[in-house]
This record gives structure tokens, C-alpha cells and sequence, in this order.
């Protein structure tokens, strides 16, 4: 069954208003949250079993509760950077649904005692902050933010910051460091944000997609929404479809459905004659999975049993007309092109490993790179400031384990192309880490 809470008539005409959006409920779960006593809509998003739709996926009430008690200066961050490759859900949300975001806002600083919110978005999302504008300022005046908002007490100040775009700005220190003004840079944790977060307060950092959900689940109540989808995995959960199908786009699933569905029932599959090869399951960062894992569940726990994960929902199908070295180019194009700099092992390896497939498609390459390549890949892994290295490392190692026939054979090819000495004439390697 495939329930449609977000999505729901979302291309309504006028929701991105209030009278189309009150029309049908909307602000009706503000108007509820606000008669509850605060640590009571906690208790219900922490029922709920919500994980976080960023990427992450850590328990939404969790983190919540970790934020100090008390009057003291706390921040609520809306992360709306959407900077995953693949990942374009969020924009679709703020663009035709920008009330339900204001209303999960409103919600959450209640429960947690929060007077300021901002909301980061990409910078390249120009239509959708002039739509978010609009729709703050149309809050704003109908009373719903603002000082003591409907004689509730609470008020809150809700501010929109644009981006420059840059992915680093996405990840959650990268973007406080950005929005107090400074080089989007990540900053070392612990301290995490919850205990020490922008001008250095209490900071519940959410995405757009697990902000707006919260109306949805003071409505039907946190129990009530747990039942939804797998039991560690509660809800629906937007995706959003790129690469080799037939109708990409945004769809919102029950989580648990199997991929095969979502792949070939809602997008179509591969065009004609194509099969798919390879598919990212949770943005460029996640480790690529094959066709024979089609039949998975599409939750967070099964996917990360296979060695890979849901990450943002943002599957990217590749089919057999691509190379396994055009991905691992673009890829890591990408990451060496996005990494900050500011820690070694992300700034050499994403830049070397970048270079290394270029290696091997001038016919310099042997395929012992390819297990300097792997072993790389493993130093990168869990040693970086944030997690930008190893969203580049996760696939690459992913990509070499399973296309490791096909990238020698493209070595092979690549040095006849080049000219260069066949493989088996040279001396014989000798293997990673054999000294
Ligand atoms: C390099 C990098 C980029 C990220 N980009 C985004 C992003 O664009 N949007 C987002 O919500 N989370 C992104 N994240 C995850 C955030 O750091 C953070 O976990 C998330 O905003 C928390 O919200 P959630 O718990 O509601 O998922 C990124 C993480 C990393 C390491």
C-alpha cells in the first residue's frame, strides 16, 4: 500500500497559500500542538519512531531530547542545502507545499523551547526561496509566527538564509559555520550541535522532508504513524528517482516496499533492451547495489545489511549502456571537485582517487592501482572531519569490489589504446600491503 502523506494532492493549485493549505487541515496539527504541554509533542515524535530524511536517518524525538532544558538561547536549523547528487525531493516540498515546513517548525520550537529558526537553503533554489519568502511572510501575518503566537505564549522568529551552493554546506556544521557568516567547514564532534551548535547554543540541525512530517504526526498521532512502514523504519519516506529509467522523479513510498517496485513498477525500469547494472540506493554517497538486489526492502535496516544505505532516498539507476568507470569518474569528479580541504585524508584522497581513474583511462594503469584504489578507499574511510570522504569512499570501494573484471578489462583495453606495454609482459605485482 503506498500512502500518500506528503504528497498528498500536491500539485493542488494555490497550496503554497494558506487558504488552500488551511482548506484542507493545514496549521490544524499547530493549533493542537500548541494546546499540548511541549514535552508532550516530543513524546509523540519520539513514538513515532521518525528517523531523520537527510541522510543520516538518526531518530528525529532523539535528538530532540538531547537538547539542554531550560530558557537559554537554542537554534532550530532547517537544512534545506539538498546538495546529494540525485536528491531533489525537498525542492518539490518547499516549492508546492511551503506550509507544511512553516507549520513542522512551528511544532518543533514548541516542543523544544526554541524562539529561533532558520531555514538554509541552496543557493540555487531561487524560485523556491522567493516561494518560502513569500509564504513566511504570509505566516507571519496571519499570526502564526511572530510574537506569542495565537495567544499561545510561544514566538518564534523564522528566518530564510540562501546558500551559495557548495555540498559541504550541507552537512550540518558545515552549514552553522556558513550561517553565522564564515567558509562553510566542518566542524570537529562531539561537541555535536544538540549540546553546542550555532553561535555556539543548543542546535536541533533537521531536513525539510522530516520537518514537515511532524504536522502529519501530532494529526495521527506518533503511535499511530510508527505503524506505517517496517518497524525500524516507520513512514513514508519521499525518493527521488535520476539515471536509467523510464519516469524519473519524485514519488513518496511506504519504506519497506521493494525496490524492484519503485525501479520498474513506479519508474518504469531501463528504457527497451537495457538492463539495469548497478543502482545507487541512497544518493552518489551510498555504495552501489546490483540487479540481484532488487528485491530488498527499501527500509534503512535492510539496506544497510546489504553494505549499503538509504541515505537521503535518492536512487540513481544505472543501466549496461554506462561503463563502471564513467561512474567512478563522475563520482569522483564530484567529491574531489566538493571537498573542503580542511582535513588530509579527504582532500588528497578524493583528489588522488579522482586522478587514478583518469590514470587508468590513458593506458597507464596496471590493475594493482586498483588495489592501491581499494586500500585507499579504506584509509579514507572513518578518518575524515565529516563523512564527505567517506561518501566518496563508500561507492568507490563498492565499485571496484564488484566491477573489478570490467575495470581490468578497461585497463587492459586502455593500454592498447595507449600503446603501452601488455600487462603480461610486465613483472609480476606484488600485493597491497606484502612487504
Ligand atoms: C557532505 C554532507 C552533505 C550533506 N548534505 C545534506 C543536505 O543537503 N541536506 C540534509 O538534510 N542533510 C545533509 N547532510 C546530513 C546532515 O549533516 C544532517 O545529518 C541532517 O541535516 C540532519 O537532519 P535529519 O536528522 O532530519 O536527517 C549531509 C551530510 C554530509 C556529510
Amino acid at each position: 500500500m503506498n500512502q500518500h502523506l506528503l504528497f498528498d494532492r500536491i500539485d493542488e493549485p494555490g497550496l503554497n497559500t494558506i487558504p488552500v493549505y488551511e482548506k484542507r487541515g493545514g496549521y490544524g496539527a499547530m493549533r493542537r500542538a500548541l494546546a499540548m504541554p511541549p514535552a508532550a509533542i516530543i513524546e509523540e515524535i519520539k513514538q513515532s519512531s521518525l528517523r531523520g530524511r537527510g541522510g543520516a536517518g538518526f531518530q528525529m524525538g532523539q535528538k530532540a531530547s538531547f537538547l539542554p532544558q531550560g530558557e537559554m538561547a537554542k537554534y532550530l536549523v532547517c537544512n534545506a542545502d539538498e546538495s546529494e547528487p540525485g536528491t531533489f525531493k525537498d525542492r518539490e516540498l518547499m516549492q508546492k507545499c511551503p506550509h507544511m515546513l512553516i507549520e513542522g517548525i512551528v511544532i518543533t520550537t514548541f516542543g523544544t523551547g526554541i524562539h529561533h529558526a532558520f531555514i538554509y537553503i541552496r543557493g540555487e533554489y531561487q524560485l523556491q526561496a522567493q516561494i518560502l519568502e513569500a509564504a513566511i511572510a504570509e505566516a507571519e501575518a496571519a499570526g502564526y509566527l511572530g510574537e506569542n503566537i495565537l495567544g499561545s505564549g510561544h514566538s518564534l522568529k523564522l528566518v530564510l538564509h540562501r546558500g551559495a551552493g557548495a555540498y559541504i554546506c550541507g552537512e550540518e556544521t558545515g552549514l552553522l559555520d556558513s550561517l553565522e557568516g564564515k567558509r562553510g567547514n566542518p566542524r570537529l564532534k562531539p561537541p555535536f550541535p544538540a549540546i553546542e551548535g550555532l553561535y555556539a547554543g543548543p542546535t536541533l540541525v533537521n531536513n525539510v522532508e522530516t520537518l514537515s512530517t511532524v504536522p502529519t504526526i501530532i494529526n495521527m498521532g506518533g503511535a499511530e504513524y510508527a505503524k506505517i512502514g517496517t518497524e525500524g523504519s516507520a513512514g513514508t519516506k519521499l525518493i527521488s528517482v535520476s539515471g536509467d529509467v523510464q519516469r524519473p522523479g519524485n514519488y513518496e513510498i511506504e519504506l519497506g516496499i521493494p525496490s524492484r517496485e519503485i525501479i520498474y513498477g513506479l519508474c518504469g525500469g531501463p528504457r527497451p533492451g537495457r538492463e539495469v547494472k548497478m543502482w545507487f540506493p541512497g544518493g552518489s554517497s551510498s555504495p552501489v547495489l546490483l540487479a540481484e538486489d532488487l528485491d530488498l526492502p527499501y527500509d534503512f535496516d535492510t539496506l544497510a545489511k546489504a553494505g549499503s544505505m538509504l541515505g537521503s532516498g535518492a536512487i540513481i539507476v544505472v543501466d549496461d549502456s554506462h561503463s563502471a568507470l564513467e561512474v567512478a569518474r563522475k563520482v569522483t569528479k564530484f567529491y574531489s571537485h566538493e571537498s573542503c580541504g580542511k582535513c588530509v585524508p579527504c582532500r588528497e584522497g578524493t583528489n588522488w582517487t579522482h586522478k587514478m581513474f583518469a590514470r587508468i583511462e590513458s593506458g597507464e594503469a596496471t590493475p594493482m592501482d586498483l588495489d592501491i584504489v581499494a586500500s585507499v578507499q579504506n584509509q579514507i574511510m572513518g578518518n575524515c572531519l565529516c563523512v564527505l570522504g567517506d561518501a566518496m569512499a563508500m561507492p568507490i570501494a563498492s565499485i571496484v569490489a564488484k566491477f573489478r573484471a570490467e575495470l581490468e578489462a578497461e585497463i587492459e583495453a586502455a593500454r592498447e589504446r595507449a600503446n603501452a606495454l601488455p600487462l603480461a609482459t610486465l613483472p609480476q605485482a606484488i600485493p597491497v600491503g606484502a612487504h
